[in-house]
């Protein structure tokens, strides 16, 4: 059996055995899991049946899958949502016949084609059009695929390697928090491993229209690209002379005291900066310049005019913003 089959249905997920069948994709087994969370979508205790619900998960043999009807029965009150999952889904004639797995098969579905994007000028260059970047950009790639290393984590078509480090980004917010730590603090990848050795590591991401995608770093710590390289190039400086403004948090009074918490703990500090991976590397402004404009040309041609876009209003009548 493979590690990732421990549950018998090819993915090792919180729900473990309790995955429903007929996921089509692993985007699709993804989508379950924010509907249930309370930093997510499921809001925070008090608040709602779903979140009370997912507070008993765990206990008296209640299961994550006990949560996914009452999702589902929500979006069967909604007529609009009928129709559009009738027309949709060969096996669905009547509204009992929505399950949870259509739901996320539908998020699945919408999220692959609205946002794969594979008609970036780097594409068109790899594909010998070489008139397409720009010098500077040709300068930045040389520099990212050699002496600036950035390929030995970012490689593939994605541009990552799906593997996970240590940066010392700088800590503020919620996070992964776990329920025993003191406060909030986020410990990467050792929150599902839980092994000392993945302290604050996380995913490689993929560099695909970047640029459109600000701010950077799982937390968002940095607002522009030529920040977050910068600190990939020397973190343990950039980590020390990070400002909290550089997050640009909307006001949030009741929060403001605790987001910061973790970034002004000496000890915990001292832990995140002992961890980081990547080993400086010296760059010219000119150099990471380059580097920039390179990144720029990971701009899917459609990267900003998506086919569907977004709709003027949702059936369940939630506000869009
Ligand atoms: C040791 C592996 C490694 C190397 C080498 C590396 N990166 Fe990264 N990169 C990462 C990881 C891991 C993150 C996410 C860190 C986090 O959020 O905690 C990241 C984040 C980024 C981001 C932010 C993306 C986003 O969507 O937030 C950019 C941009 C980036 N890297 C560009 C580069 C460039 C340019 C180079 C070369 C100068 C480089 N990286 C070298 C591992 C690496």
């Amino acid at each position: 059996m493979t590690k990732s089959n421990i549950f018998g249905n090819n993915f090792n997920t919180p729900a473990q055995e309790a995955l429903p069948k007929g996921l089509d994709n692993i985007v699709a087994v993804q989508a379950l899991f924010p509907l249930t969370r309370q930093f997510e979508m499921a809001g925070n205790p008090g608040e709602n049946e779903i979140i009370g619900l997912v507070s008993k998960v765990g206990k008296d043999s209640m299961r994550i899958d006990a949560v996914w009807p009452v999702i589902t029965n929500r979006i069967r009150a909604i007529p609009e949502y009928v129709e559009l999952f009738k027309n949709s889904f060969d096996d669905i004639d009547n509204v009992f016949d929505i399950k949870i797995t259509h739901i996320v098969n539908s998020i699945a579905a919408f999220q692959i084609h609205e946002w794969t994007s594979f008609d970036s000028p780097f594409d068109d260059y790899l594909n010998g059009d070489k008139n397409v970047l720009s010098s500077n950009q040709i300068k930045g790639m040389e520099l990212f695929y050699g002496k600036a290393n950035c390929s030995s984590c970012h490689s593939g078509s994605l541009l990552t390697n799906q593997k996970f480090y240590s940066l010392g980004i700088p800590q503020f917010g919620p996070g992964r928090t776990r329920s025993f730590d003191p406060y909030a603090r986020d410990v990467g990848r050792m929150v599902e491993t839980d092994d000392l050795n993945d302290m604050y590591k996380f995913k490689t991401p993929a560099l695909r229209n970047v640029s459109l995608t600000a701010p950077y770093g799982h937390n968002g710590a940095y607002p522009t690209l030529e920040g977050i390289i910068k600190h990939h190039l020397n973190p343990k400086e950039m980590n020390k002379i990070w400002k909290p403004k550089l997050a640009n948090l909307p006001k949030a009074k009741w929060l403001e005291d605790i987001d910061f918490v973790i970034f002004s703990d000496k000890r915990e500090q001292e832990r995140i900066l002992s961890s980081i991976d990547i080993k400086p590397i010296k760059l010219s402004d000119k150099e990471i310049y380059y580097l920039v404009e390179f990144l720029k040309s990971l701009t899917g041609k459609s990267g900003n005019n998506r086919p569907l876009g977004k709709p003027n209003k949702v059936p369940s009548g939630l506000l869009i913003d």
